[in-house]
């Protein structure tokens, strides 16, 4: 039985930090129920005649298509702006945008840059708004990451994960949120400089006191991944920073996940990568094509993560 009540109807996802530790829980356990269920044939249309809108401004694969394709294959359909249609903030307003589009859609998928657009626009639709990533967080990544951790290890509590990279980009945040809220032991490696931002330090720390995950920010990739259960890692330079690329080089070349950092972990690790990938640079051909990588899992489960933040924030109730 997958259930839609848990009080997620009708709100916005901007980041990690808008659900509850339960609330958490539960969208992960509906993801994992609709995979299931569509693994077998089940195939509920849960969503029909709703629509969504994404609205990227920067490029996207995962994001775009597994939303799309969510919404279509609950019986929705989803129509997706790319960013010279947009101009948001230039052609027109957020708060524009976002009423004009409460009139039109069910709920808007919003991938930016600041992430204060995210939060204007959560604010100002009449609809739910979905982070398809900001700047600062990429809460629907973290969802998936947390689903294949769960598939491939059989528990989230006391499992331990090395991310070893930018500890203050979005997908370091979201995964440092939702490893907080679910009992991960995760010590995040990036250069001095390059730590996660005090404040979400500060929200993850908070809710790790209640669930026992332990949260480490380290400056050495090997002390990192010693022991992990699972290693991960992220592009040096986000979508936005291509001006940094190259001091980024230098500055991360000590970060790399190859073969000998990874032969540190447990003998049973696994190496996640939320893709796209900047090969060589921040991982090793062979580890990102090796046995231990699960990527594709992890981009897989995008599709079936969003479908379960989908439900959540516009089924109706109960979905049997
Ligand atoms: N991981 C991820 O968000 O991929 P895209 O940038 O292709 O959407
Ligand atoms: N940190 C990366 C994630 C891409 C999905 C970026 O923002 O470009």
């Amino acid at each position: 039985m997958v259930t839609g009540t848990v009080g997620l109807r009708g709100r916005s996802l901007t980041c990690i930090r808008d659900l509850s530790i339960p609330e958490l829980a539960q969208v992960l356990a509906t993801a994992a129920s609709l995979k299931r269920r569509w693994r077998a044939g089940d195939r509920p249309r849960l969503l029909p005649g709703r629509v969504l809108a994404l609205l990227l401004e920067k490029p996207s694969l995962r994001t775009r298509v597994s939303f799309e394709v969510a919404m279509r294959q609950l019986g929705g359909d989803a129509v997706s702006l790319l960013p010279q249609e947009i101009g948001l903030g230039e052609r027109e307003s957020v708060v524009d945008v976002a009423r004009v589009l409460s009139r039109y859609v069910d709920a808007i998928v919003l991938r930016t840059f600041a992430h204060q657009s995210v939060t204007d626009m959560a604010a100002q639709a009449s609809v739910p708004v979905i982070n398809g990533l900001s700047d600062r967080s990429h809460p629907c990544q973290a969802l998936a990451d947390l689903l294949t951790i769960a598939e491939h290890r059989g528990r989230l509590r006391g499992v331990r994960v090395a991310f070893v990279g930018d500890g203050g980009n979005n997908v370091a945040h979201a995964l440092l949120l939702a490893a907080a809220k679910s009992g991960l032991h995760l010590r995040i490696a990036c250069p001095p400089g390059y730590e996660p931002l005090p404040d979400m330090l500060a929200s993850a720390r908070a809710d790790a006191a209640r669930t026992g995950a332990e949260l480490d920010v380290v400056y050495d990739p090997a002390a990192a991944v010693e022991g992990a259960d699972v290693v991960y890692t992220d592009v040096w330079t986000s979508m936005g920073q291509e001006a940094e690329q190259h001091l980024r080089r230098a500055v991360f070349a000590t970060y790399r996940v190859d073969a000998p950092l990874v032969a540190r972990a447990m003998p049973d690790a696994i190496v996640m990568h939320d893709l796209p990938a900047h090969r060589g640079e921040e991982i090793t051909d062979d580890v990102l094509d090796g046995p231990r990588s699960v990527v594709y899992d992890q981009a897989e489960n995008r599709l079936h993560a969003q479908k379960a933040v989908l439900v959540h924030l516009l089924a109706d109730s109960v979905l049997g």
